[in-house]
């Protein structure tokens, strides 16, 4: 392939509009920011309408039902703007990127003459080529898993980049997985395992901090499988990294996701120890409460293995709070299966979970199995664990009432002199309060809850505690354009 991309600068190309539909999880959402960075040198613009874009890029998601043949039909209403665009004298390029991409490759060329070019994750470094070989010669495709690290030659930020899209920021920390759950493409799309450097981490969370970023999540398919090397030569783990990281100043916020059970080791449950800035919310997937679901699954523990873990977080941090994801309808998942699941998470309680029934993947082992459960059940039993999710969730959330709890302020919100953070928990939390506060922890008296968003008021401003020293200050302009953290949006393990 050709060399990493370097700048043009001082080229007199014109302005393009680039519009990114970015769907699945945070790794998603990250790597299209990477690619607006690593095409912005190229003269390109963000553009939130499609019509007016020169190019669109699908950064597709591959874990769940039907994906592909969303990309297909998203493609075929891309091929309709195309031809307008086209019609009216200007040339639209289309690309698919993400897993989708990683899994169909050639298939997509094949059946989508309107793609120009397809990218899979590894490769976005290459984008700026692929999109000049695509120009000269009609459509490129690169899906390999080359050897060097995409990340060494992706385009960091500009700071202008950085302060529109806030306070909060994601970091990709890990790709990849070994696990090989079977129902699961990840290890297929993203492939093996790979940890990033310590310092180039570093780097990143310091430019970040630099322009205003309060706070991180560290994120990876496996994140706690993290095995990077630090500035010693030697192999540091989830828990050394995030020592390193709560001491660089401005950043009063840090999270990782998303973890598998397996991989807890001490180091990181001594960091929720030791870390304040650690926040206590942790998304620790089971999948299943079934021992025999859990080994056909080949999730590698157990439902018991998976109560040791919490109760050794809970150990060292009483107020820490857990979510996790759940597939119901697993082949061969009989009523007891399912029985087992529930039992796990009334005795667990979560702050909230993400449950999904069961769909195959092509290509992973489950899709073979044949003892299949049917839709009916499936649908039974995804009701049955959602409510009895929703009911632990709200219990979470009323319990928020008349506390007092520390606030991240993130941005305006939807009504006039209204401002919106985040908890600990995640929960938004609405205030009225001005917009000087933006980027402070501030703490807030919860009055109320209106669904998932908390009520409250500021608590005594002699209460507020003082920020800690941040090197550059975060404007309430530069926050009116900036995005909140989405919710949660998982991936992995
Ligand atoms: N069917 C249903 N849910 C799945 N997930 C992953 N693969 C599948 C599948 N084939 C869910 C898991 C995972 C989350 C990101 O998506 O619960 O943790
Ligand atoms: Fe890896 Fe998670 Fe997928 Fe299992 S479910 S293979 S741990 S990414």
């Amino acid at each position: 392939m050709a060399p990493p991309h370097a700048p043009h600068q001082g080229s007199m190309k014109p302005p393009r509009k680039l519009h990114i539909k970015s769907y699945g999880c945070q790794m998603n959402v990250y790597d299209a920011q990477r690619m607006v960075d690593t095409l912005a040198p190229e003269g390109f613009i963000e553009t939130k309408t499609v019509e007016e874009a020169d190019l669109v890029i699908l950064n597709t998601c591959h874990i769940r039902e039907k994906a592909s043949e969303k990309v297909y039909s998203e493609l075929g209403r891309l091929r309709l703007v195309k031809e307008d665009a086209a019609r009216h004298g200007r040339q639209m390029s289309i690309a698919v990127a993400g897993c989708v991409a990683q899994a169909e490759g050639q298939e997509i060329i094949r059946r989508a003459p309107v793609v120009d070019v397809v990218v899979g994750p590894q490769s976005y470094h290459h984008l700026p080529q692929l999109l000049a070989h695509a120009g000269r010669h009609g459509r490129a495709l690169e899906t390999e898993f080359p050897l060097q690290d995409k990340f060494s030659f992706l385009a960091p930020p500009q700071p202008e980049a950085i302060r529109a899209r806030g306070i909060s920021s994601f970091v990709t920390v890990q790709e990849g997985c070994d696990k090989f759950c079977t129902f699961c493409v990840v290890p297929y799309t993203r492939g093996a395992e790979v940890s990033r450097p310590v310092a180039r981490i570093v780097d990143d969370v310091l430019r970040l901090a630099d322009h205003g970023v309060r706070e991180i999540t560290l994120i990876g398919q496996n994140v706690n499988a993290y095995h990077g090397e630090g500035p010693d030569g030697r192999s540091w783990t989830l828990g050394t990294l995030l020592h390193r990281l709560a001491a660089i100043p401005g950043i009063v916020r840090l999270r990782y996701s998303t973890s598998h059970p397996r991989d807890v080791d001490d180091s990181l449950v001594a960091a929720h120890r030791d870390l304040p800035a650690l926040m206590p919310f942790v998304h620790l997937p089971v999948q299943s409460g079934s021992d025999r679901i859990l080994a056909a699954m080949n999730r590698k523990h157990t439902s018991d293995d998976y109560r040791r873990v919490i109760d050794r977080f809970r150990a060292v941090r009483q107020d820490i709070a857990f979510s996790s994801d759940f597939i119901v309808g697993f082949p061969g998942e009989r009523e007891e299966d399912f029985q087992a699941t529930l039992a796990l998470v009334t005795q667990i309680g979560y702050a909230g979970a993400y449950s999904f029934k069961y769909s195959p993947r092509p290509g992973t082992p489950a899709a073979e199995i044949r003892e299949t459960v049917s839709a009916a059940e499936m649908d039974e039993r995804l009701v049955r664990l959602q409510q009895l999710i929703d009911s632990q969730q709200s219990a979470f959330n009323q319990a928020a009432i008349g506390t007092t709890v520390d606030v991240l302020f993130e941005r305006a919100a939807r009504n006039a002199g209204q401002l919106v953070g985040r908890t600990a928990y995640l929960q938004p939390a609405h205030v009225m309060a001005s917009s000087d506060i933006i980027g402070q922890v501030l703490p807030v008296t919860i009055q109320s809850l209106e669904r998932y968003s908390l009520l409250g008021e500021l608590a005594q401003a002699a209460d507020a505690r003082p920020m800690p020293p941040a090197r550059s200050k975060v404007t309430p302009t530069q926050m009116a354009a900036a995005r909140m953290t989405p919710p949660q949006i998982t991936t992995g393990a």
